[in-house]
């Protein structure tokens, strides 16, 4: 009888074991560092800029599944300057939602782990070191009962789907005033009530001293995703993350919803990372984009640097993807071959290498691209810009 050969792509039974028995040690080892007691003094730490409210260093989160170790977040750097909008872009599954879950310690435990780097969130409330820089948290090592200190208060998220994210049994008035009583437990009844009124004045909510009362499911999705935005705002918040905040809405809908976020942004001087797979979204809205793939991220830099002069191939590829009013309606819409590489063991190259139409004899047997910095603010990790260049 001929012997079997074995399929690359499946584990042996042996294999799995072994993963899944790796998985325990490592969950259990990262689990009893996070439960350890912590003075303030460990999970503080100085500001890189005093100008950013939050620096994301070398930030890696993995998830432990069965099938293997899946880098979700692979050594990722970059800033949210204060009084700026970042857009975080790339295509479905390159880490940006991870990304966000990893600022505000929700990432799912104990399977996905923070397990290195550092997101330095400056809270302006920790005064400065002798140099005169900002002290500020670092959440990958801040304690839960610290975090839910911040969490809502300093930092608020807008999830992508109101509907599931806003609690269908409770009004949408108590669901805003829960958060103010988290900010000001002393408050009475009339003073939340009436800031449940002004931030849905302020979010553009028609009648609101009567809408206050009304459940999630008595309002249409763009109002839904108003009340996202007025709970998000509550607690003034420095930084807010927005994931995805218009895809289940409707074209118009969206356009007044981005342009209200914008308005109370720049109103309140807050910081907001706009996670998006839509460029346009981000060419009207950022000050700043960061181009992810595969955890990583490919390109960073102001929107004017990403958008007249996008340098990695793969910021190139969704540009000429994108859909323009002046290509000839006949074309078909470009679109990127080949697929994202399976995201579990990953290998330490380029990791865009099976789809970039640029790629060469530089490319190959080198590891992940180091950082290259075209501006003081715009980097780009390819090899086609290294010292040697990339066709050496
Ligand atoms: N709970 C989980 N368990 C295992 N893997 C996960 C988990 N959550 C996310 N991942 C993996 O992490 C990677 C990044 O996922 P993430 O949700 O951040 O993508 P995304 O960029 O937000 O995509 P999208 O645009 O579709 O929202 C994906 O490969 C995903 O499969
Ligand atoms: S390093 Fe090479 S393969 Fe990777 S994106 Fe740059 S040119 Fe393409
Ligand atoms: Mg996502």
């Amino acid at each position: 009888m001929s012997k079997q050969m074995k399929n690359p792509n499946l584990l042996t039974l042996k294999e799995s074991r072994e993963i899944i028995k790796s998985n325990l040690r490592e969950m259990k080892r990262l689990e009893k560092i996070k439960r350890q007691k912590k003075t303030s003094e460990q999970f503080t730490t100085v500001m890189k800029s005093n100008d950013n409210v939050l620096e994301i260093e070398d930030l890696e989160t993995f998830f432990y599944t069965d099938n293997g170790v899946v880098r979700s977040v692979n050594k990722i750097s970059f800033d949210v300057p204060k009084n700026a909008i970042v857009g975080l872009v790339g295509e479905s599954g390159c880490g940006k939602s991870v990304t966000s879950l990893s600022i505000m310690q929700l990432v799912q435990a104990p399977q996905g782990q923070v397990v290195g780097g550092q997101i330095r969130f400056n809270s302006d409330e920790l005064g400065q070191n002798a140099d005169g820089r900002d002290m500020c948290y670092d959440v990958t090592k801040m304690p839960t009962l610290d975090m839910c200190r911040i969490r809502g208060k300093d930092i608020s998220m807008i999830f992508q789907e109101p509907m599931t994210s806003l609690n269908p049994v409770f009004t949408v008035g108590y669901q805003i005033e829960e958060v103010f009583y988290l900010n000001n437990p002393e408050a009475t009844k009339e003073e939340a009530r009436n800031k449940a009124i002004e931030m849905l004045t302020t979010v553009g909510i028609p009648m609101p001293e009567t809408m206050i009362d009304y459940y999630p499911h008595q309002l249409s999705g763009g109002m839904r995703q108003r009340v996202m935005i007025a709970i998000a705002l509550t607690g003034n918040p420095k930084l807010i993350i927005a994931d995805e905040p218009t895809t289940a809405l409707d074209v118009t809908i969206q356009s007044q919803i981005l342009k209200l976020l914008k308005r109370v942004q720049a109103d309140r001087g807050a910081s907001v990372m706009l996670i998006t797979h839509d460029l346009g979204v981000v060419a009207e809205m950022a000050d700043y984009v960061v181009v992810m793939y595969a955890g990583k991220i490919v390109e960073k830099g102001t929107v004017y640097e990403i958008f007249d002069n996008p340098m990695h191939p793969y910021t190139i590829g969704i540009q000429k993807a994108k859909p323009s009013l002046a290509s000839d309606a006949a074309e078909e819409l470009y679109s990127i071959p080949g697929n994202v590489p399976n995201p579990i063991n990953i290998p330490d190259e380029c990791l865009f290498k099976g789809r970039c139409g640029k790629r060469c004899a530089g490319c190959e047997g080198k590891p992940y691209p180091k950082e290259i910095k075209i501006t003081e603010t715009h980097s780009v990790f390819c090899h086609l810009y290294d010292e040697e260049g990339g066709e050496s």
